[in-house]
């Protein structure tokens, strides 16, 4: 179960001489100053209204987006993200996976870094050293991140350590998590009240609800991700768990998922027709598009581990399109593994070899 992060303790907020001290303290001075590219970011981290799953709510976006943008950045480079706070509560943003000290994201907050107040403003700057794969970001405190603030981080190899496979055709990321209609301040207040967490309103892809593949789970006028593909290319996608609490299985209708990089790893190549995928988790997939298209085809991320009979909720469901698809996905969603194989989830968890 995921818990508000207490306060911040040894914050040093304000003082200018905190970016350097932070610098210093993140970085030995010789990676501090290295002459390894910078990439700078402008972010504004702010409230839109959105209606996922039918209902208008407030949603947290950056620059306009949600899910946020993707920080896309080489082996080595130093990321230099201003932030600016335009919620009415502090912000910190976490950098899941990103290696900053030791073993620093595992606690969700960084000990040496401080929640930004409301209407200002923070550089974050970190380096991304001798590391690659797919990750993403969140803001960490208020349960802020049950209303988004999150997006993808992608750290590709440098150009002279080759990649385990092909240069895929395209790059597809997929956030998927568990998603409420309650505010992310009502559901706080629940949890502060020592009420458990209900069970969640549905499952969103990439910030959007199901495509209504069930006229009784889903209702009429629910806009949902499409994923437009070409016949016969590869893609790689990468596939992040951003929710609150729920494990998810992942699959593709009709298409194998060849695994081959999990949170800054490259694995042993292998295909899977469905993944669980635990929150906080990221996963790549290369997907061909090798079926013939005589439909679209369901992309679903279905709870796991979870009561059934208390859950009669929507699915999440994108839909995968080929170019020259025939028509529109239609029928029941491929089959999840069984609910109550317990040992399906650690048996594919220990099949997966770095
Ligand atoms: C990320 O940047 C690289 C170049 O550095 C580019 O080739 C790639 O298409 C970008 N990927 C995304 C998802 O923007
Ligand atoms: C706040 O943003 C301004 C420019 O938008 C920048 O010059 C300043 O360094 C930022 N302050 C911090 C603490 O990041
Ligand atoms: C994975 O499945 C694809 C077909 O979707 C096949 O072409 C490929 O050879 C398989 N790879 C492995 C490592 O099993
Ligand atoms: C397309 O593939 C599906 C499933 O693999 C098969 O049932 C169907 O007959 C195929 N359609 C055509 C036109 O080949
Ligand atoms: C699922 O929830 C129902 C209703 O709350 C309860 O009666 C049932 O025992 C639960 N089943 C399991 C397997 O926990």
């Amino acid at each position: 179960m995921h818990t508000p992060a207490p306060p911040n303790r040894r914050c040093c907020f304000t003082s200018s001489v905190c970016g350097l001290f932070l610098c210093l303290l993140l970085l030995p001075p010789r990676i501090c100053f290295a002459g390894d590219p910078y990439v700078f970011y402008d972010w504004t981290v702010s409230y839109l209204t959105a209606s996922p799953l039918g209902q208008k709510q407030q949603v947290i976006g950056i620059n306009g987006q949600f899910p946020g943008p993707i920080l896309n950045v080489t082996t080595n480079w130093n990321v230099v993200v201003n932030v600016k706070n335009h919620l009415d509560e502090p912000l910190l943003l976490t950098w899941n996976g990103i290696q900053q000290r030791k073993n620093s994201w595992q606690d969700g907050v960084l000990g040496t870094n401080c929640p930004i107040p409301a209407g200002w403003n923070w550089t974050y700057q970190f380096q991304v050293k001798d590391q690659i794969g797919s990750f993403f970001y969140f803001p960490s405190l208020s349960f802020q991140r049950a209303a988004g603030g999150y997006g993808g981080i992608i750290v590709n190899n440098r150009e002279v350590i080759a990649v385990p496979f092909g240069l895929p055709d395209g790059d597809i990321n997929l956030f998927v998590g568990d998603w409420y209609t309650k505010s992310h301040k009502d559901l706080r207040e629940d949890i502060e009240d020592g009420k458990n967490l209900q069970v969640p309103d549905g499952i969103l892809m990439n910030g959007f609800g199901p495509y209504r593949y069930d006229e009784a789970l889903v209702q009429d006028g629910i806009t949902y991700q499409i994923i437009s593909v070409e016949p016969g290319k590869t893609y790689r996608f990468r596939v992040h768990n951003v929710g609150i609490s729920t494990s998810l299985n992942f699959r593709i209708q009709n298409h194998n998922l060849l695994l081959v990089e999990t949170e800054g790893s490259y694995t042993v190549q292998q295909n899977y027709t469905n993944m669980d995928i635990h929150v906080g988790q990221s996963y790549s997939f290369l997907v061909t598009m090798d079926q013939n298209a005589s439909s679209d085809y369901y992309i679903v991320a279905s709870p796991r581990d979870v009561n059934l009979s208390t859950w009669n909720k929507a699915s999440g469901v994108a839909i995968l399109h080929y170019s020259n698809s025939q028509g529109p996905a239609s029928g029941p969603l491929p089959d999840p593994p069984n609910a109550y194989d317990t040992f399906f989830s650690m048996n594919q968890a220990r099949s997966i070899r770095l």
